[in-house]
C-alpha cells in the first residue's frame, strides 16, 4: 500500500516513519514535512520512502500533488501541540491545526487516491465532542480541536470513497533522551496504580495507527486505551514474526 505520513519529522511522525519502513504491507511511503526526512540511524532513505518537503502545510504544488496520487491512506499528525501554542497567536494555531488539515486532505483527494482512501487524523484525549462545552483549561484551543474533529468526521459525506478515523492519544511518552526515558518510567509506575493521566508510548501509538491504516478502520474514534491495546498487540505480533 501507499501511505502518506504528514508531519513526518514530528515526535510521533518520525516513529511512524521508522516503523513503516519495516512493514512489508507498506510498499510506498510519502513522508511529508517542512524539512527532509532522514531515517534515525542516519542512513539515506530507502527507495520505498519519498521525502516530500513543503514550505507550509496549507500550500501544495503540482509536484507535491503528483506524489500523492494513488495513495491508499494518510496519517495526519500535523498540529501545534498545547505546549507550543504560546509561541503563536491563536489564528495561526487554528490555521495550522484546522485549515492545513483540510488543505492537505483536499490536495490528496484531488490528486486521485485509491478507494477507499483512509484518512487518520491525530487529535488528543480529552478533546470535547460538543463545541458548546468549553473546557476550563485551554478552552479556545480545545474547542478548535473539537471543531477540527467534527470537520474530519464530516469528510466522507462530502468526498465519496473516503474513510476517516480520529485517534485520541493521551500524553505521548518516549525514550529518545534520558530525561524523556525518566518521564516514561514515571508514567509506567503511575499507570500501575491508576489510569488518571492517560498516556501511551510513542512506539505503541505509532504501531496502533499503522495497524489501523493497513487493516482499515473499525470505528471512527479510537481512545487512548484502545490505542494502547492495539499498539501493544501489533508490536508483539511484529516481535514474534521476527523470531
Ligand atoms: N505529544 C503528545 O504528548 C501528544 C498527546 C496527545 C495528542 N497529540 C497529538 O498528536 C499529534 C502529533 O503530535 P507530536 O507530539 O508528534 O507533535 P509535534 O512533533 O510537535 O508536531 C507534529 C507536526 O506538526 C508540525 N507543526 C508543529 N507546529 C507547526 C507550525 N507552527 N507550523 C507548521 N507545522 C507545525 C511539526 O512540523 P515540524 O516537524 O516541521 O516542526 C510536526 O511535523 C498532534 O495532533 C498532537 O496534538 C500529541
Amino acid at each position: 500500500m501507499k501511505l502518506i505520513v504528514a508531519g513526518a519529522t514530528g515526535l510521533v511522525g518520525s516513529e511512524i516513519i521508522r516503523q513503516c519502513l519495516q512493514m512489508s504491507e507498506i510498499t510506498q511511503i510519502i513522508a511529508l514535512a517542512r524539512k527532509p526526512v532522514l531515517i534515525e540511524d542516519g542512513t539515506d532513505p530507502t527507495s520505498e520512502l519519498t521525502s516530500v518537503v513543503i514550505r507550509d502545510y496549507g500550500e501544495y504544488s503540482d509536484d507535491t500533488r503528483a506524489e500523492f496520487a494513488g495513495a491508499d491512506a494518510c496519517i495526519w499528525t500535523v498540529a501545534v501541540t498545547p505546549f507550543r501554542t504560546g509561541s503563536f497567536d491563536f489564528a495561526e494555531v487554528k490555521r495550522v491545526c484546522q485549515d492545513c488539515t483540510l488543505a492537505g486532505f483536499k490536495a490528496m483527494y484531488e490528486a486521485g487516491p485509491t478507494r477507499p482512501f483512509r484518512f487518520l487524523y491525530f487529535s488528543a484525549d480529552g478533546t470535547p465532542r460538543d463545541p458548546s462545552k468549553k473546557p476550563a483549561i485551554m478552552g479556545d484551543y480545545q474547542v478548535m480541536r473539537c471543531e477540527t474533529e467534527l470537520m474530519v468526521l464530516h469528510l466522507p459525506a462530502e468526498y465519496p470513497g473516503v474513510e476517516v478515523c480520529i485517534a485520541q492519544p493521551g500524553v505521548v511518552v518516549n525514550s529518545t533522551s534520558v530525561s524523556r526515558a525518566v518521564v516514561a518510567s514515571l508514567f509506567r509506575v503511575v499507570n500501575t496504580f491508576t489510569r488518571s493521566i492517560p498516556n501511551i508510548h510513542r512506539a505503541e501509538l505509532s504501531a496502533a495507527v499503522l495497524d489501523l491504516a493497513v487493516k482499515g478502520f473499525d470505528k471512527e474514534t479510537v481512545t487512548n486505551t484502545e490505542l494502547v491495546c492495539r499498539g501493544q498487540a501489533a508490536l508483539k505480533y511484529t516481535a514474534e514474526s521476527k523470531n
